[in-house]
């Protein structure tokens, strides 16, 4: 007898904003393909946004209408519910938290939403035997939660790296290339819609912060923990720190870092220094890229589009298509319930700095700023004077590795020499 064929995968979609509608566009265009590859149907059978009214780049007559997104979680027609609208308070995590206690499986982009509220989710998806998918949420296009979860399941991860925000890294390389100041790239990318409702989101490093929690949770096993995550934003980057790193032979960078120390878990979203010739050091543009270092594996580099319709609904549709071949894995990676509270290293691994500051052009105001660092206990590497600003005097100084506490106590220092004009600019430089 012929085996009956599978039943249609029914969609619930909520958010028909950009990714959504391009959910929407790969579902119609690649019907077939889908049902080739996956052995049934994927339909959407009901939507919901915020107006009804709206102009919207793809044919939503065929399917139904939810105003609340709630009601679309509980629908009896909707096998998988999609969330695509963002935010993680409100419509976002209500409508989630329906999906999972009615008994749906969850497709999300949104990582706001399990940064904030990832393991609780997850522990309430597998109580109900339902799973939660997130492949759009960090990088994008870039299917590096697949490379984790599933790819390097056989390694212990060692270390997990990347830019992970194309606006940053679009605003530092248009101000590389073209000697711009970060004010005038930035009002550039928020005239082009480059730049989140809330810029701070992005410049502030929190969107790729939440992004790093997540690929940590799966890397190390541990619950998210986005709140001990080390954030900076770009917004104190200058174009003169921009070239002086250029001189030396680096670029600077919005630089995601997670590790599993003896000394406990390091999650930094900092600006750092990188070589130019680095792979990441290369990366121009919106471009994201995410660095997997596996004790068996040794490094993966992954590159492409963090951002944008086609790639973010490329890696929803990723996640839909795992669901109706019938592929079910844990959120991350292993079961919720076995995930551990990490401990937070309470400071980084040691690494050399750089250090930009100004200087009184008096005798002995080096050697002052030279002394504060060895009480400190770090040692110098290089040092210059490059020109004069008046009385003032422009000072570049690169360490040997040192620890963040050991920077901070010597910056402490240089307060009480008399001869520092301003504040210095600490920025890591990360070996990659
Ligand atoms: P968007 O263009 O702003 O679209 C959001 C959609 O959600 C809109 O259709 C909006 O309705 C709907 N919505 C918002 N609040 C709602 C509510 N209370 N009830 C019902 N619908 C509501 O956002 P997006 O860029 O598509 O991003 C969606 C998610 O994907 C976010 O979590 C984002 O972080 C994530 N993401 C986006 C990208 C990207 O490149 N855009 C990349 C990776 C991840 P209206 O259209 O009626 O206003
Ligand atoms: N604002 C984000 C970025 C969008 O610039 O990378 C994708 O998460």
């Amino acid at each position: 007898m012929p085996s009956s064929p599978k039943p249609d995968l029914r969609i619930g979609l909520a958010g028909l904003g950009t990714v959504g509608i391009g959910v929407v566009k790969i579902i119609q265009r690649h019907a077939d393909l889908i049902a080739a590859r996956t052995g049934r149907r994927v339909v959407i059978t009901a939507v919901s946004a915020r107006d009804r009214t709206k102009t919207r780049d793809a044919d939503l007559s065929g399917y139904a209408w939810e105003t609340d997104p709630v009601a679309l979680a509980r629908r009896d027609d909707v096998d998988v519910f999609v969330e695509v609208m963002g935010g993680h308070e409100g419509p976002a995590r209500l409508a989630t938290e329906a999906a999972i206690a009615a008994g749906k499986d969850v497709v999300t982009a949104n990582k706001a939403l399990l940064a904030h509220h990832g393991h609780s989710l997850a522990l309430a998806a597998e109580a109900a035997g339902r799973v939660i998918r997130f492949e759009a949420a960090v990088a994008g296009g870039i299917p590096v939660i697949k490379a984790l979860t599933e790819g390097l399941a056989g390694n212990r991860i060692t270390r997990v790296m990347g830019v992970m925000n194309g606006s940053c890294n679009y605003i530092l390389t248009r101000m590389q290339n073209e000697g711009l100041s970060y004010a005038e790239v930035f009002a550039a990318a928020q005239a082009l819609g480059y730049l989140e409702a809330d810029p701070n989101l992005d410049v502030g490093g929190i969107d790729a912060g939440h992004k790093l929690s997540l690929l940590a949770a799966i890397a190390f096993g541990t619950e998210v923990s986005f709140d001990a995550v080390e954030l900076e934003g770009i917004g104190a980057v200058s174009i003169d720190d921009i070239k002086l790193a250029a001189d030396m032979g680096y670029r600077i960078k919005l630089l995601g870092v997670a590790q599993m120390t003896g000394r406990g878990l390091e999650q930094r979203m900092t600006p750092c220094l990188v070589p130019a010739d680095s792979p990441l050091g290369q990366l121009q543009g919106g471009t994201n890229m995410v660095v997997l270092e596996g004790d068996s594996v040794g490094q993966i580099v992954l590159r492409g589009p963090g951002a944008g319709e086609g790639p973010t609904a490329s890696a929803v549709m990723a996640d839909v298509i795992d669901l109706a071949r019938g592929l079910r894995l844990p959120t991350f990676g292993q079961p919720a319930t076995g995930l551990t509270r990490p401990v937070a290293a309470k400071t980084a691994t040691p690494a050399p700095y750089y250090l930009r500051m100004t200087l009184l052009d008096k005798p002995g105001a080096l050697a002052k700023i030279a002394t504060a660092l060895g009480e400190a206990g770090v040692s110098i590497d290089q040092m210059r004077q490059y020109g004069h600003e008046g009385v003032n005097a422009p000072v570049l100084i690169v360490t040997h590795k040192a620890t963040r506490d050991d920077i901070d106590h010597a910056v402490g220092l240089f307060a009480g020499t008399g001869v520092l004009v301003g504040a210095p600019v600490v920025l890591r430089i990360e070996a990659v």
